[in-house]
C-alpha cells in the first residue's frame, strides 16, 4: 500500500496504490469499504523484476466514496490472506468563506497598515485586493504577503479609502471590507518635502553607483562561478548565477513525484558525487502507465554542495522548458525523507559518440533511390517528404507526422517486445549526420532563446533516443572528469579543452558564441563517426597558441565541403563573425534538403570538390595531403555564403607523428589529454599577457 491516508477533492480522480512481493503472492485484490470486491476492469496490474504494482483508479470521485479500501493478497505457499488498508478522505468543496471581518481603521500618516483576510474555503480560494473598487498590484510599498496580508509602508493621505479583499474558488466568491482613514501628513511644508525627495535621490544615485562599481569589479566570467558540477547555465550576464538559481520557483504541485512510484534499476553513467541510473516511472504521463525514465541523483559521499547543485539544475531546467531536441525533465522527487531525485527522458541509444563509432562498419553516403523508395513507401514526393522531415525536428514533439518524432505510445511492455526500429541492423547514412546536427543545432537555438550557455557542447552530450531524435543534455555531477581524458585539470576543476573557443581558453569568457565554436567540433565528431577531435595533434600551448592564430582542423573523413565550410565559419577567431544557432538551422536545414535531392546520385568527395588557392602547409610530396591541409574555397559555396570575413585560405594542424610516450586511445588516434610541462607553462604565461587558465597540467 502506498498511503495509509489518501485526501483528495470531490470530483478529482484518484488512483491507489499497492504493492507485493511477485514471487510470493497472488490473487491480488481491492475492496470497496462495503467490503465488496472492485470489479477488476477498474484495476490494472504490472510486474516489475520481484515486484507486483496493483493499482485501482476512481474517476470523479464523490463524497459517499470516502472510506477504507483494502487492498488483500494471498500468501502462495501458505494461503494466508494478507491485507493492507488505506483510508480515503474526499474533501467536499466549499465556497469561500470569511473567518474573520476587517476592521475599519484609522492609522497616522508614514506609519505602515497592515491588512489580513481571513478567509477559507476548498479548493482554497485566490484573493484578490481592491482600494474603492479598483484592484490593488503589488508596487514600491505595497506587499501582498501570500496575498493574504496587504501591507502598505509609509502611509499617505492618498491610501484612504474602503479596502476590500475578495476571496474567489471554483465555488464562489467573498467578500470583505474596511474603511481605512489616515491621521495627518498634510502639514509637512514644501521645503521638507523638497529636501527630502533630493536627499533621497542622491542616496539612491550614489547606491547605485556603488553597486554597479562593485558589480563591475566582482563580475566573475561564467566558468568562474560555482555551479556544482553544471555545465549549462544562464547567462551570467543577467545576474549572478548563485541569486538566479535561488530566486527561481521550483513548482511541486507540477513537478514533484512520488518516490515509491519510482522502481530504479542499472547505472547509466556515474562521477565522483552523482549518478544517472534507469528507472521504471508509474504514472509520470498521460500516455502510460509505466515509463522507462533517467533518474539523477547524488551519490551518499555528496554533499551539501552537491545537494544545491542537484537543486539548481532541477531548477534550472524548469526554467529552461520543454523542447523535442533537449533531454526534457519529467519530475522530482524533492520531498523530506529521501534523496533528492531529478526524473529526465530516457534515451534509449546513449551518447551519439559512441553510436557514430559503433555504425562505423555499416556506413554509406547515400541509400539508393530504390532503397529509399521501399523505406518510405508511403511518402509519396520528395519535397513533401524533406518538408514534413523538417518540420517534425522542428516541432516539439507534439506532430504526428513521419521522420522522427518522438514515439509518445511506449511503455513498459515495450521493454520486453522486439524493438521495431532495430537500430543495430540500421545503416548510417549521410541524411542522418546532417539530421543530427540539425536536430543539434535546433535544440541550441532553443538554448539561447532561453538565455541558456551550455559550455560542454560535445557529442558525448547528445543523447539518442527513439526514431532518430536527438537530444542535448548535460551529464553534471554524473560524470567521471577525472577519468575522461577530453577533460584536462586545471586546479580543481577539468575543462573539455579540444572543445573550447579561444576565449573560453584564454579569458574564460563563455557565451553562446563559444557554444557555436563546440558545436562546430561537435560537427567535426559527426562527420567523422565519433572520432576524437585534433587526431595526431599535441594537446600543448603550442595548440592553443596556434588555434588563436587561426590554425584550424582538416576535414573529417565523411565530410563536404559545404558542412567543412560550415564548421569553419564556427571556428572565426572573433565571436560575433560566427553564425547564430538561428542561422545553424537554416544552413543545416538547406544541406539536409539538398541531400535528400542528391541520395541515388553519386557522392562526390570532398578532395575533388576542394580547389587549392593560397597557402599550404604541406609535407613535401604529399598530394592528397596537400589538399586536405590547406582548405580553400570552393565554387559552390560562394553563393551560399555572405560572410565577408570567412577567410579564404586556412591553415589546418599538421598531424604530429604519435610518440611512444603518447596515450594512444581505443581508435588508435592520438589522445587529447592535455600534457603540458612546467617550462612549457611559463613559455606561455610568458607569450600571453593575459592569465593562461590552466595550472601545470599532469595528463589524466
Ligand atoms: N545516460 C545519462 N542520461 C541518460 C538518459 N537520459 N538516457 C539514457 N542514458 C543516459
Amino acid at each position: 500500500m502506498t498511503k495509509e491516508k489518501e485526501t483528495v477533492l470531490e470530483g478529482s480522480d484518484v488512483t491507489l496504490f499497492c504493492k507485493a512481493e511477485k514471487y510470493l503472492f497472488s490473487n491480488l485484490m481491492w475492496s470497496y469499504p462495503s467490503e465488496q470486491a472492485v470489479p477488476p476492469v477498474l484495476t490494472e496490474k504490472h510486474h516489475k523484476e520481484h515486484t507486483t504494482f496493483f493499482s485501482f483508479t476512481i474517476k470523479n470521485v464523490t463524497k459517499e466514496q470516502a472510506g477504507i479500501y483494502n487492498c488483500s493478497a494471498e500468501n502462495r505457499y501458505t494461503k494466508e490472506v494478507l491485507q493492507r488498508s488505506t483510508q480515503l478522505i474526499v474533501q467536499e468543496k466549499e465556497a469561500p468563506w470569511v473567518m474573520q471581518h476587517l476592521q475599519n481603521v484609522t492609522v497616522n500618516s508614514s506609519s505602515t497598515l497592515v491588512l489580513e483576510c481571513r478567509v477559507d474555503g476548498t479548493p482554497l480560494p485566490t484573493i484578490t485586493w481592491f482600494k474603492n473598487g479598483y484592484e490593488i498590484q503589488p508596487a514600491s510599498g505595497i506587499t501582498m504577503l501570500y496575498n493574504e496580508n496587504l501591507i502598505i509602508e509609509r502611509v499617505k493621505k492618498d491610501d484612504e479609502g474602503l479596502y476590500t479583499c475578495r476571496a474567489v474558488n471554483e465555488m464562489g466568491y467573498a467578500n470583505n471590507s474596511a474603511y481605512v482613514t489616515v491621521r495627518g501628513g498634510e502639514e509637512k511644508s514644501n521645503i521638507e518635502v523638497i529636501i527630502l525627495v533630493c536627499t533621497g535621490v542622491a542616496a539612491t544615485l550614489f547606491w547605485l553607483l556603488l553597486t554597479l562599481f562593485i558589480r563591475k569589479l566582482k563580475k566573475p566570467h561564467a566558468s568562474e562561478i560555482k555551479t556544482g558540477y553544471l555545465s549549462i547555465i544562464m547567462d551570467p550576464d543577467e545576474m549572478p548565477l548563485n541569486e538566479q538559481c535561488e530566486r527561481l520557483p521550483y513548482d511541486s504541485s507540477k513537478w514533484e513525484f512520488p518516490r515509491d512510484r519510482l522502481s530504479l534499476g542499472k547505472t547509466l553513467g556515474h562521477g565522483a558525487f552523482g549518478k544517472v541510473v534507469e528507472a521504471s516511472a508509474f504514472g509520470i504521463d498521460k500516455c502510460s502507465t509505466c515509463k522507462t525514465v533517467a533518474v539523477k541523483m547524488l551519490k551518499e559521499c555528496a554533499t551539501n554542495n552537491e545537494c544545491k547543485a542537484l537543486m539548481s539544475e532541477l531548477k534550472i531546467l524548469i526554467h529552461i522548458g520543454h523542447h523535442l531536441n533537449v533531454v526534457n525533465l519529467l519530475g522530482a522527487c524533492t520531498k523530506p525523507g529521501g534523496p533528492l531525485m531529478i526524473v529526465v527522458e530516457y534515451c534509449k541509444y546513449g551518447n551519439l559518440s559512441n553510436y557514430l563509432r559503433s555504425k562505423r562498419g555499416d556506413f554509406i553516403a547515400y541509400k539508393s533511390q530504390e532503397m529509399e523508395k521501399t523505406a518510405d513507401d508511403s511518402s509519396g514526393d520528395l519535397s513533401e517528404l524533406i518538408k514534413r522531415r523538417l518540420e517534425s525536428v522542428a516541432s516539439t514533439g507534439s506532430s504526428a507526422s513521419s521522420g522522427f518524432i518522438e514515439d509518445k505510445s511506449y511503455s513498459d511492455s515495450e521493454e520486453e517486445e522486439e524493438d521495431p526500429e532495430d537500430m543495430s541492423k540500421k545503416q548510417l547514412t549521410m541524411e542522418d549526420l546532417i539530421c543530427y546536427s540539425f536536430q543539434v543545432a535546433k535544440g541550441m537555438e532553443f538554448l539561447a532563446s532561453r538565455k541558456c550557455i551550455h559550455r560542454d557542447l560535445a557529442a558525448r552530450n547528445i543523447l539518442l533516443s527513439e526514431n532518430n531524435v536527438v537530444k542535448i543534455c548535460d551529464f553534471g555531477l554524473a560524470r567521471d572528469i577525472y577519468k575522461d581524458p577530453d577533460y584536462v585539470r586545471k586546479g580543481d576543476a577539468r575543462l573539455p579543452l579540444k572543445w573550447m573557443a579561444p576565449e573560453a581558453i584564454f579569458d574564460k569568457i563563455y557565451t553562446t558564441q563559444s557554444d557555436v565554436w563546440s558545436f562546430g567540433v561537435l560537427l567535426w565528431e559527426i562527420f567523422s563517426l565519433g572520432a576524437s577531435p585534433y587526431p595526431g595533434v599535441q594537446i600543448d600551448e603550442d595548440f592553443c597558441c596556434r588555434l588563436k592564430e587561426g590554425t584550424r582542423m582538416r576535414p573529417p573523413e565523411y565530410c563536404n565541403p559545404e558542412m567543412y565550410q560550415t564548421m569553419l565559419d564556427c571556428w572565426q577567431g572573433v565571436p560575433t563573425d560566427r553564425p547564430t544557432f538561428t542561422e545553424l538551422v537554416q544552413r543545416l536545414g538547406d544541406l539536409l534538403q539538398a541531400n535528400v535531392q542528391q541520395e541515388g546520385k553519386d557522392y562526390i568527395p570532398l578532395n575533388t570538390a576542394l580547389r587549392v588557392d593560397g597557402e599550404t602547409n604541406l609535407k613535401p610530396g604529399s598530394g592528397e595531403q596537400s589538399i586536405r591541409n590547406s582548405v580553400t574555397r570552393w565554387s559552390m559555396l560562394e553563393s551560399g555564403n555572405n560572410n565577408k570575413n570567412r577567410p579564404l585560405s586556412v591553415k589546418t594542424f599538421d598531424e604530429v607523428p604519435v610518440g611512444k610516450d603518447k596515450v594512444l586511445n581505443e581508435e588508435g588516434e592520438s589522445d587529447s589529454g592535455m600534457v603540458l610541462s612546467s617550462v612549457e607553462m611559463k613559455n606561455l604565461k610568458r607569450q600571453e599577457t593575459r592569465s593562461w587558465p590552466f595550472g601545470i597540467i599532469a595528463h589524466a
